[in-house]
């Protein structure tokens, strides 16, 4: 998730578009560009890897010719987070800043290298670049050359481009990605969200799929991607501040990315699913050689939790074993793996020291490491041999949840990496992944707050939780554990359900309360006996899961879709997710800075 800024107006630009790229910070900080006409009517293009603040001692001093600009700030989907991948990128008179990702970049660069175009940089925004000005040497107005340019790309973006032949017009354009147009006094915006330019106007027109607009400070005009076909252009006032644009309608960010689910799921899929989504590309690993005799993930918190799902998955998809370790005790203790064994770190912020010196160890050991990561250019991609990005975009709050839902998609992706492509389990588990964000999206539209919110209440009066699962369900019930004690401060723990017997059941009297998640379709009849043995103790129990099979096995509390059982991980997490975090705000509590917490624990 990147964020993208256009402006024109009769005003100096660059100082417009650094401030409103500040307020895109939120989307991306790895790296930043700004690009504007100067005095003789050059474009000059400045930019800078690493946090907004590089860029703005770059240009500063510089001003630019009033008219048009473009910014952006960048989230590493595609290249590492270096200036010479940074946005905007150029091709001839073309200059342009996008977000998104693009699905057929290899054969649209091919293609292009094809007919004498070279490439400065590893983005699939570069493509985009000199399809446009492969089609503006055609066509000679930028509208058109954008249309046309566009016309046999694959995947999302979100476009705002200017050419140097013609100076004081912005041409923007979207699909999938997110973009707003804003109208202020004889000035026009474009960004990927309302905050950039709350400051100047809060009169703003989301532009609609596929539609291509033209801002100039006489106005704006709009026109079908497909057929160039005129559309109005129609502004309404918004009455948010800027702070509050950043969180749209929701109270924390937190409640923001546990809805971001479904698009973190979808765009760490994007482009590595080939053609009809038939199989798994991880051209990252290739360069580690043949598939590992054995992998061990090495992570913490709720990173350790989504290698246990991909233990699971990877154990039940591929021949691979897997073990699972806390990056706090691996890196102290001799390390017997197999060789050819691949030691893959977890980490949403690539920067958790003992995950990080988990790595160290096992490199100097001679394994081959790999980072699983929801940040670009973090310490663990310089740390591990290969990198796999989750895209989950920048999370805000301490308590992890879209990045979670990100890994957890990333291992099941792994799994079918290693995975034997013409088994039937392996076809139909890519089937019900590719199926999930869609139906995530669906199940959250419709997510029963009320029932979350009496839940809620419900744990927070009890006198405390406990959370038990088995095969699927034990990790998701530590992590359900996890989020619950992380905001609320209450008591929480998770065990194996089999474990209850041998201990924690002596906790359970009235006024205790056990959460159990009910995903793992296979061992769900012992998980309903470890609920009869709570219940007749005087337990209360909240179960969550598919509807059940008959007598014996009751309706759930909180009910999700029916599912296979990978995909039901993400509803559970996702009510788990919801139900610590109405807890939390219900408590009073700081929920995107719960007290102790940090969002990287860079410390041993
Ligand atoms: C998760 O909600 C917590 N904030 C914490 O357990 C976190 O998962 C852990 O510190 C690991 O962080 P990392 O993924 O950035 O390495």
């Amino acid at each position: 998730m990147c964020g993208i800024i256009g402006y024109a107006g009769p005003r100096e630009p660059v100082g417009i578009v650094l401030e409103a790229l500040s307020r895109l910070e939120y989307r991306g900080y790895d790296s930043s560009g700004v690009a504007f006409f100067g005095k003789e009517g050059k474009i000059s293009v400045v930019r800078a890897s690493g946090k907004l603040s590089r860029l703005a001692e770059s240009v500063q001093g510089m001003t630019g010719s009033p008219g048009t600009a473009i910014g952006h700030i960048r989230w590493a989907t595609h290249g590492a987070p270096t200036e010479e991948n940074a946005h905007p990128h150029r091709s001839g008179p073309i200059v342009l800043v996008h977000n998104g990702i693009i699905e057929n970049e290899r054969t649209l660069r091919r293609e292009l290298v094809g007919q004498g175009y070279s490439f400065s940089s590893e983005t699939d925004t570069e493509v985009l670049a000199h399809l446009i000005h492969r089609a503006y040497r055609e066509e000679g107005d930028l509208a058109r050359a954008v249309r046309k340019g566009l016309s046999g790309v694959e995947g999302s973006y979100a476009l705002a481009v200017v050419c140097e032949e013609s100076p004081g017009e912005l041409v923007a354009v979207r699909k999938g990605a997110p973009l707003i147009l804003g109208e202020g006094e004889g000035e026009f915006f474009v960004a990927s969200d309302v905050p950039a330019f709350l400051k100047w106007t809060r009169r703003v027109m989301p532009l609609p799929p596929e539609v291509v607009a033209t801002l100039s400070s006489k106005g704006v005009s709009l026109c079908r991607l497909s057929d160039g076909l005129g559309l109005p252009a129609v502004f309404e006032e918004v009455p948010w501040d800027p702070v509050q644009a950043e969180k749209g309608q929701y109270r924390h960010f937190m409640e923001k990315e546990i809805f971001e689910g479904p698009r973190a799921i979808m765009d760490t899929l994007e482009g590595r699913l080939g053609e009809e989504n038939s199989r798994v590309f991880l051209p990252e690993l290739v360069r580690l050689g043949p598939n590992p005799t054995e992998i061990v993930f090495v992570a913490c918190g709720t990173s350790y939790h989504a290698a246990l799902l991909g233990r699971l998955m990877i154990e039940s998809l591929s021949p691979v074993p897997v073990r699972v370790e806390i990056a706090s005790e691996f890196r102290y203790r001799p390390l017997r793996f197999r060789r050819g064994a691949w030691v893959i770190g977890i980490s949403q912020s690539g920067e958790t020291a003992d995950t990080l010196g988990a790595l160290e160890v096992a490199r100097k050991e001679g394994y081959l490491t790999v980072a699983i990561t929801n940040v670009g250019g973090s310490s663990i991609t310089r740390e591990a041999e290969a990198t796999l990005l989750t895209r989950a975009g920048p999370e805000i709050g301490v308590a992890s949840t879209k990045a979670f839902i990100a890994q957890v998609a990333l291992v099941w992706l792994l799994a079918l990496y290693l995975g034997r492509r013409e088994s039937p389990d392996v076809r139909d588990s890519l089937a019900a992944l590719v199926r999930s964000p869609a139906r995530m999206e669906g199940f959250l539209g419709a997510v029963d707050r009320d029932l979350i919110d009496r839940l809620s209440r419900q744990i927070l009066a009890a006198r405390f939780a406990i959370f038990i699962g088995r095969g699927i369900d034990y990790p998701l019930a530590i992590e359900g554990a996890l989020k619950l004690k992380e905001i609320t401060y209450r008591p929480a723990d998770g065990y194996p359900g089999g474990e209850l017997k041998h201990g924690p059941i002596a906790l359970v009297e009235p006024g205790v309360l056990i959460v159990a998640p009910l995903v793992d379709t296979r061992l769900r009849p012992k998980e309903i006996s470890n609920i009869r043995e709570i219940e007749a103790r005087g337990g209360t129990v909240i179960t969550i899961g598919p509807p059940g099979s008959g007598a014996e096995d009751p309706v759930p509390t909180f009910i999700l879709p029916v599912s296979s059982e990978w995909d039901g991980v993400f509803y559970a997490s996702a009510v788990l997710q919801l139900l610590a975090y109405r807890a939390a705000s219900i408590a009073g509590n700081d929920v995107d800075q719960p007290r102790n917490l940090a969002k990287s624990v860079t410390v041993e």
